[in-house]
C-alpha cells in the first residue's frame, strides 16, 4: 500500500481516489499521527498544505528514515518541504501561481516522468516557490515561470512536485501518480473491488466467527452493501433491522423491503409511523426536526435490537453492530482553522448511544463512495439501489418546510413520484446527482376549470454534484420540466403551482431545510 500524509491540503482526498483508481491500495494520516510502517507499505506521498514552510508553526516531520526506507514523493507543500529542510530556499512567489501552466521542460529519461511530453498542461496553486535546491537536486520540469516544478533527489527514490497530478486540470497527472506507485514503488495493480469484496468476506469471517451481529438498513448505498458483505461472511447470523419512518419517498419502504428479501438478507422491517409522526406534530424547525427523528430512530431500533436479542437462542447473544460507514466518515484529517493545526477527527457516523454496548463492525470504512457502488456491482446488488440518488436521513421531513403532517408527505410523495419518474423516462435521473421535492406551506391562487383555486406550492431541486459539498442547480430542458409540472398539478390534490430551484451551493444548500 502507499501511505499519504495529510498537511491538510483540500487536495490529499483527491490524491487517494486516484491512486485507488489506479488499483493501489492507500491510506492516508495526518503528518502529526503517523501510522506503523510495516512491510506492507511500498511508498510514501506528502501532500499539500494551506500552510506556508516558511510559517513557525507550519506542520513538521521528520521525513528522513521514512526517504531512506521507502520511495518519497513531495507534492506541493511536501516539495517545498523536503526542498528547504534539504537545505534548499523557499521563498514567497513573486507573482501568484494559481491555475494553469504548461510544462516548458520535461526530462523524460527520468521515471516519475515517463510518458509525460513537453506542454504538459499542469495545475499550480501555490504562493510560495523553491527558488533553490541542494545539489544533490536535480530538476527535472519547469514551467516558463516555475523553474523547479520538479525534482529528484540523485541517487536516491525522492522526488518533489510543485503542480498537483491530483486534478484533472493536470492531463498527465494520472500517468506521473503511476510511474510513482508503480513503477517507483512497485506496487501491483491488484487493488480491485473483486479482490477487495473477496478479502473483506474473508476477514469478517475470521473476525466475527459464530457471533450475531445487527445491522440497521436504510434503503441507500452504504448499508445495503455492508449488509451483502456480512451476509456472505456470516450468512444468518447477520440480523438486519429496516425502520419505516413514514417519511420515505412513494412505495420506497415495501420496494426496498422486497429487494432485501430477495438478496436473501435476513430482514425486520418496522413500521414506526406513528411514533415519528406523533412526536414531530406541530414542529417546524428543522434542527428540531432532525433531533427529534434522531432520537425515535435510536428508540425504534434498541427496542428490535432487544428483540432480536430475545429471540436468540439461550446463552447467545449478538456481540456486534454492523454500520455502513465508508471512508470519508472517520479520514482524520488536518484542521487548518487555528494556528494550532489540531487534529479533528470526522466520526460523524455512529450517533448510537453506548448504552447498545455492541462492538462496532465497518466493512465499508476504506472505501470512497464510488468504490462502494463498485463493489456493490461485484457483489449482485441490484442495481436499482446502487444507482440511487442520496436521501437524507430524516426524509421527507426536511422536504416539507413547516409542520409535517400526513397530507403534505402524501402531497410531496405523489408530486416527488412524478418528477423522479420523468426523469427516469428521459434518461436524465443518471445525469442527475440528487433531485427531489419540497414542500413549501405557503398558498397562492390558481385557476382550474371556472374555478378559483387556492393551494400550495411544490419546489423541484435537481443538482450535480461530486460529494454534496458544492453543487449546481441542473438545466434540464424546459420540455421535460413542463411536462412534469403539468402532470403534477394535474393529479396531485393540493398543489396548484410548480417551480423550480435555480441556486446553486454555495450559497444556497440542496435541502431547504
Ligand atoms: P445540504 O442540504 O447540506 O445537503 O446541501 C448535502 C447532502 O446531505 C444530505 N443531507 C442529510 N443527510 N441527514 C442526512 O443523512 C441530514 O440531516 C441531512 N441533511 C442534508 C442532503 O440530502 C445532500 O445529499
Amino acid at each position: 500500500k502507499i501511505i499519504i500524509l495529510d498537511f491538510g491540503s483540500q487536495y490529499t482526498q483527491l490524491i487517494a481516489r486516484r491512486v485507488r483508481e489506479l488499483n493501489v491500495y492507500c491510506e492516508i494520516h495526518p503528518f502529526n499521527n503517523l501510522p506503523e510502517f510495516d512491510e506492507t507499505v511500498k511508498g510514501v506521498i506528502l501532500s499539500g498544505s494551506p500552510y506556508s514552510v516558511r510559517q513557525e508553526d507550519a506542520p513538521q516531520i521528520d521525513f528522513n528514515s521514512i526517504q531512506e526506507r521507502f520511495p518519497l514523493l513531495g507534492v506541493c507543500y511536501g516539495a517545498q518541504y523536503i526542498a528547504q529542510k534539504s537545505g534548499g530556499e523557499v521563498l514567497p512567489s513573486e507573482i501568484r501561481e494559481y491555475g494553469r501552466a504548461n510544462l516548458q521542460f520535461v526530462n523524460a529519461e527520468n521515471e516519475l516522468l515517463a510518458g509525460v511530453p513537453v506542454q504538459s498542461q499542469v495545475w499550480m496553486s501555490h504562493g510560495d516557490t523553491i527558488k533553490e535546491v541542494p545539489s544533490n537536486f536535480e530538476i527535472i520540469a519547469s514551467t516558463d515561470k516555475v523553474r523547479v516544478a520538479a525534482y529528484h533527489v540523485v541517487g536516491t527514490r525522492t522526488y518533489g512536485i510543485q503542480f498537483h497530478p491530483e486534478v484533472t486540470h493536470s492531463t498527465d497527472g494520472v500517468v506521473l501518480l503511476k510511474n510513482f506507485v508503480v513503477g517507483i514503488c512497485g506496487c501491483a495493480q491488484e487493488w480491485t473491488p473483486d479482490a477487495f469484496a473477496e478479502t473483506s468476506v474473508a476477514a469478517l469471517k475470521a473476525e466475527l466467527g459464530e457471533d450475531h451481529v445487527i445491522l440497521a438498513l436504510s434503503g441507500g448505498v452504504d448499508s445495503t452493501v455492508a449488509a451483502v458483505l456480512l451476509h456472505q461472511a456470516i450468512g444468518k447470523n447477520l440480523h438486519c433491522i429496516f425502520v419505516d419512518h413514514g417519511l420515505l419517498r412513494k412505495g420506497e419502504f415495501e420496494q426496498v423491503l422486497d429487494s432485501y428479501k430477495n438478496m436473501g438478507l435476513n430482514i425486520k422491517g418496522i413500521n414506526a409511523k406513528e411514533l415519528f409522526f406523533g412526536r414531530l406534530a406541530g414542529i417546524s424547525d428543522p434542527e428540531q426536526k432532525r433531533k427529534i427523528i434522531g432520537n425515535s430512530f435510536i428508540d425504534v431500533f434498541d427496542e428490535a435490537a432487544k428483540e432480536i436479542q430475545k429471540e436468540l437462542p439461550e446463552g447467545l447473544e449478538a456481540k456486534w453492530l454492523g454500520q455502513g460507514t465508508i471512508y470519508p466518515d472517520i479520514i482524520e484529517s488536518v484542521s487548518v482553522k487555528g494556528p494550532s493545526a489540531t487534529i479533528k477527527s470526522h466520526h460523524n457516523v455512529g450517533g448510537l448511544p453506548d448504552f447498545m454496548k455492541l462492538k462496532v463492525v465497518e466493512p465499508l470504512k476504506t472505501l470512497f463512495k464510488d468504490e462502494v457502488r463498485r463493489v456493490g456491482k461485484t457483489l449482485g446488488v441490484d442495481p436499482a439501489i446502487l444507482g440511487r440518488h442520496p436521501f437524507p436521513g430524516p426524509g421527507l421531513a426536511i422536504r416539507i418546510l413547516g409542520d409535517i403532517t400526513e397530507d403534505r408527505v402524501r402531497i410531496v410523495q405523489e408530486a416527488d413520484d412524478i418528477f423522479i419518474r420523468n426523469l427516469k423516462e428521459a434518461g436524465w435521473y443518471d445525469k442527475v446527482w440528487q433531485a427531489g421535492t419540497i414542500f413549501l406551506p405557503v398558498r397562492s391562487v390558481g385557476v382550474m376549470g371556472d374555478e378559483r383555486t387556492y393551494e400550495h406550492v411544490v419546489s423541484l431541486r435537481a443538482v450535480g454534484s461530486l460529494d454534496g459539498m458544492t453543487a449546481d442547480w441542473i438545466h434540464l430542458p424546459y420540455d421535460l420540466l413542463a411536462k412534469i409540472s403539468n402532470e403534477i398539478i394535474n393529479h396531485v390534490k393540493g398543489i396548484n403551482r410548480v417551480v423550480y430551484d435555480i441556486s446553486s451551493k454555495p450559497p444556497a444548500t440542496i435541502e431547504w431545510e
